[in-house]
């Protein structure tokens, strides 16, 4: 894939203390202004390359395999086919502002990614969950999560929605969406009381960050244009736990998938 330049105006972000202690209290933070517009451009045009290229991606709201249009499609680990990603302002700003989040070395961050297309007219709701719920439960995590959306964002598009204070908790039952294991996407089994719920709208070149146990959505895409996020995780290495966390729905979606896959490679 033939790219052009990474834009190479920089800036620094750091967070002031009153930030960080949002962050800690609520378990969630929204900077306005993360990176430069050429940089959205830039990632913008990175991004569509990678949906355009059909490969790697998948639609978390249907079982896995399903055919046709997609309607919450994402794609793992982009940096792997594009290692300028951890070269932009974006994703060095976000490693210097969760290193202060978590109070760690930010050396010591490791980072993975994933980008996430919501489609016009009707681009899948993501339901009330906590990201830690995916992870594996052999182990402990000290993470957090950026989340960088390549338009502006609100209610019509599915910006973030944040649930204060939920992530002081441990890790809550889910499953997968609609009771089928072989949906990638889960949804916490009792539903929040979402009366103070936070939506966060933001401009494009904003971010959002949380922690992997605060509780978040995002509503359909009502709007006629594509509603495009970048997703990263930081986290320092994982330590594994004594006991192996009870989360029996990462079992079943694991299952679901070497079954169908399984199932392509018969078929
Ligand atoms: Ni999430």
């Amino acid at each position: 894939m033939t790219r052009p330049p990474l834009p190479q105006r920089r800036f620094d972000l750091d967070v002031s203390d009153e930030q960080v202690a949002f962050f800690r209290a609520t378990g969630f933070l929204a900077l306005e202004r993360i990176t430069t517009d050429e940089e959205v451009a830039w990632l913008g045009a990175v991004y569509d390359g990678l949906f355009a290229a059909r490969s790697g991606q998948f639609d978390v709201s249907r079982p896995y395999g399903s055919r046709g249009d997609h309607q919450l499609s994402q794609l793992l680990f982009p940096e792997q086919q594009v290692p300028e990603l951890r070269n932009t302002v974006y994703y060095q700003n976000a490693r210097r502002v969760i290193a202060r989040l978590l109070d760690v070395a930010e050396a010591d961050l490791g980072a993975w990614g994933h980008v996430l297309l919501k489609p016009p007219r009707g681009g899948h709701l993501t339901p009330w969950h906590q990201d830690e719920s995916y992870w594996e439960p052999d182990f402990e995590y000290c993470a957090a999560g950026a989340w960088l959306p390549l338009e502006d964002v609100d209610m019509r598009n599915g910006c973030m929605c944040f649930l204060p204070g939920s992530h002081l908790g441990d890790v809550l039952p889910h499953h997968h969406y609609g009771g089928d294991p072989a949906v990638h996407l889960l949804e916490v089994d009792d539903a929040p009381d979402t009366s103070a719920a936070v939506p966060v709208p933001l401009r494009a070149g904003g971010a959002t960050f949380h922690h992997p146990r605060t509780l978040h959505a995002t509503a359909p895409n009502q709007t006629d244009r594509p509603r495009r996020a970048y997703a990263n995780e930081f986290q320092l290495p994982p330590k594994r736990r004594a006991t192996r966390a009870h989360r029996p729905w990462v079992d079943e979606g694991k299952q679901a998938l070497a079954e169908r896959v399984r199932a392509t490679v018969r078929a």
